[in-house]
């Protein structure tokens, strides 16, 4: 496949003559022109009346940004023209049916990291594609199998679309004219071997077990049962953490703990999870809630959230083995738990 392609050229020769590929080709173009508009203002910031404010709250409780509330909009008018039958955004409180009869439904997340604002760093745009099924009131509550296509934007240093149309994982870099993302980087593999985790290491106290221990063992680095050093990083963001991953390996993990609210984490399964788990096995990786695959959770309200794990695929299998073990210390300890080089990843 063809560096420097357009996104548009990439979805043509995907769609061809099928029409439920035309309606997600669609969709993604769509999708992506929303995402020029919104880089547009993440780069002016306060230029574009961008102050990262708070606004209000959505029905969940979360604290909305300024940004958060014009993103929602933007992506809303972008997709109101095409062949979808139902909508469901992070801001929404419910999914809003658009046009009942269409084949596909598209679920977003218009601004993650939106607390990243008046920062200056990275902030993105995460969406899901799924078939709509016979009974329309059940869209989002389909396993993550269901979904047709995913994918999330980045606004960061350069602006970056990664899509999944379920063969492989594709990056575009919006170019510098600011009017078409360009493949960078056909069928992306995540590297099996990096030393690098990613977690909010300041709920440490609040953690389960298993996750006490698998950070425990990679802080101990070249000391412990790892017998190598890692690296930590937390961007605070969901998407520029994602894209690290891609590009360079390694290991993000927002878990269940024990503060309130947080029994299954923090992050979205519908318009967050499920999206980044299917480009992370498209990718080659794995996500987790460290007791079951992402992929397989079908879930029962649409602002559920869940524990999420993903990364390097020998990573987020290690942290399962802890969830699954009885006892993390003598298994930790095991001969084969912590010399062969398979488990060490
Ligand atoms: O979706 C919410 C989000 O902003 C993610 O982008 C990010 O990974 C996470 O929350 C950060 O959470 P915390 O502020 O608890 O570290």
């Amino acid at each position: 496949m063809n560096e420097g392609l357009t996104l548009q050229e990439r979805l043509d020769e995907f769609s061809a003559s099928d029409s439920l590929r035309r309606a997600i080709a669609d969709a993604v173009a769509a999708l992506a022109q929303a995402a020029i508009h919104i880089s547009g203002l993440t780069r002016r910031g306060a230029l574009a009346g961008v102050t990262g404010q708070t606004e209000g709250r959505n029905t969940d409780g979360d604290i909305q940004k300024d940004l958060d509330l014009r993103a929602d909009r933007i992506i809303r008018s972008a997709l109101g023209s095409f062949a979808i039958a139902v909508l469901a955004s992070e801001e929404m409180a419910k999914p809003e049916i658009l046009n009942r009869g269409a084949a596909i439904s598209v679920a977003v997340d218009p601004l993650d990291g939106s607390s990243n604002i008046n920062t200056n760093m990275s902030v993105g745009t995460i969406f899901s594609i799924v078939r709509t099924p016979a009974d329309i009131d059940t869209t989002f509550m389909q396993s993550g199998e269901a979904q047709l296509a995913a994918g999330f934007v980045v606004y960061g240093p350069q602006t970056s679309l990664v899509l999944t149309l379920g063969r492989g994982v594709d990056v575009f870099t919006l170019d510098s004219d600011g009017d078409a993302f360009r493949l960078i980087r056909p069928m992306i593999q995540i590297p099996a071997d990096t030393a690098e985790f990613a977690i909010n290491a300041s709920n440490q106290r609040h953690w389960e077990a298993p996750i006490q221990a698998y950070i425990e063992d990679c802080i101990a680095g070249a000391d412990g049962v790892r017998r190598k050093d890692f690296n930590m990083r937390w961007i605070g963001s969901l998407v520029a953490e994602a894209y690290r991953i891609l590009t360079r390996g390694g290991i993000f993990l927002y878990p269940a703990d024990a503060r309130d609210g947080y029994s299954e984490g923090r992050l979205r399964l519908v318009y967050e999870a499920h999206p980044m788990a299917f480009i992370m096995e498209q990718a080659g990786g794995a996500a987790s809630t460290g007791h079951a695959r992402i992929l397989d959770l079908v879930p029962r309200a649409l602002h559920q959230r869940v524990p999420l794990i993903m990364g390097s695929r020998e990573k987020v299998r290690r942290l399962e083995r802890l969830y699954m073990s009885p006892d993390i210390k003598s298994e930790r300890n095991a001969p084969l738990f912590a010399n062969r080089g398979l488990f060490r990843n």
